[in-house]
């Protein structure tokens, strides 16, 4: 089962502000969906509560070290480690699964995760989370996809890490 990082990340590596991403790009979330539908998606708590409502058409899967947490949606499992979401899914069918954020979770998985799928939005702005810095000794930068509003960089982990 391949862990696969999607992330939205502006040029000066903002992610989020005040519990939201600072942007609105319908390419890019038409991009995102693509990408992920018909795949469990594992996100953080803060993610999870910034969306509102499960993401159609895929298994969420939220992290939260709060075991009462609950929700009255049927897409959505808690798990109340990073670890046990993941074991979750390598007992599954699913081939893939996507790591959505947000900067906690992102940070925590970056140096287990297979592939990247960093979709680079074409401006800087103002926020709070940021995405964790990429190790180019660890990653191969496998394609670029140019969009109007972004550019898509796919990396690959490099065979020795
Ligand atoms: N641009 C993008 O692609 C993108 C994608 C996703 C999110 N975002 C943005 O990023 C921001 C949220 O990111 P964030 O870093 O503040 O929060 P986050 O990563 O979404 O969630 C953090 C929460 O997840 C839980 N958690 C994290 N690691 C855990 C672990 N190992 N075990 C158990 N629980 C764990 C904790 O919940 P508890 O406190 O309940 O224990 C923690 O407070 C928002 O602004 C959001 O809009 C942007």
């Amino acid at each position: 089962m391949k862990k696969i990082l999607i992330a939205a990340v502006s040029k000066n590596n903002i992610i989020g502000k005040d519990g939201k991403v600072p942007w609105h790009s319908e390419e890019e979330l038409q991009f995102f969906k693509k990408n992920t539908i018909g795949f469990p998606v594992i996100m953080g708590r803060k993610t999870w509560e910034s969306l509102g409502k499960p993401l159609q058409g895929r298994l969420n899967i939220v992290v939260t070290s709060n075991q009462e947490y609950s929700s009255p949606y049927h897409e959505v499992v808690f798990f109340f480690s990073l670890q046990q979401a993941l074991k979750f899914c390598v007992t599954s069918v699913y081939e893939k699964i996507f790591i959505i954020g947000g900067g906690e979770i992102y940070k925590q998985i970056i140096s287990d995760a297979d592939e990247m799928i960093i979709s680079e939005m074409n401006f800087e702005t103002e926020g709070d989370v940021y995405f964790p810095e990429i190790d180019g000794t660890k990653w191969v930068l496998d394609s670029n996809e140019l969009f109007t509003d972004f550019t898509v960089h796919h990396y690959i982990r490099k065979p020795d890490y």
